[in-house]
């Protein structure tokens, strides 16, 4: 990307603003994505689909489409699955990340650490948004050292003898187990 690009000046100009009232070398509290723990069961797409329903598909719609703006260029709420949505190698693929992300800024208007969500509810939304179709990537060589891959990477081939099931829906517990 070239320097004076308006996509590198805009880039440049968020983390400017975004890292404003930051010491250097310090991670304000709150930041990044927050390590729920994990359930004692299975996460399920069937729970998560009626929470889905009560609390996210007023914005998101019932489709998962979201609502594109006046412009038609961007999204006043974004996709969560389909053709348009954040793909296979995303980071929200993953159940824990996805989790941990919406109990602390979804719905929006949320914010750390407060929350509209158990942890449960946050688990089983994962579940069920992320059963649903969305654009494939290649991530076969994301971890060349196998044993390094997180428990929930939804793609195998794993270092234990667990199912590519288990490590998208879980049980966690058990395959974390020393
Ligand atoms: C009031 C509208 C609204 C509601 C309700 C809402 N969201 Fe969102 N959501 C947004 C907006 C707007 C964004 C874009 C990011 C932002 O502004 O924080 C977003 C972003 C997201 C993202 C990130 C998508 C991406 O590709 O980066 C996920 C995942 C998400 N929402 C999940 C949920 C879930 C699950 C619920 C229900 C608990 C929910 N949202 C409820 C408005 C909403």
């Amino acid at each position: 990307m070239d320097n004076n690009s308006p996509e590198m000046q805009a880039i440049k100009a968020y983390i400017e603003f975004v890292g404003k009232d930051v010491p250097k070398g310090e991670k304000p509290k709150g930041s990044g994505i927050f390590v729920l723990p994990f359930l004692d069961r299975a996460i399920d797409p069937v729970q998560g689909a009626k929470i889905y329903a009560a609390k996210c598909q007023s914005c998101h719609q019932a489709n998962g489409q979201g609502i594109l703006a006046a412009d038609s260029v961007e999204y006043l709420y974004p996709p969560l699955w389909g053709a348009n949505s954040y793909n296979m190698g995303a980071g929200l693929f993953r159940m824990s990340r996805f989790a941990g992300y919406v109990k602390y800024n979804m719905p929006q208007g949320v914010n750390f650490p407060e929350s509209q969500l158990t942890d449960e509810e946050a688990w089983d939304l994962a579940a069920f948004v992320n059963s649903q179709q969305r654009p494939s990537m290649d991530i076969s060589s994301d971890w060349p050292k196998i044993k390094e891959k997180p428990v929930d990477h939804p793609f195998g081939p794993y270092a234990d003898q667990f199912s590519e099931k288990q490590h998208k829906y879980g049980p966690f517990k058990p395959i974390v187990a020393p």
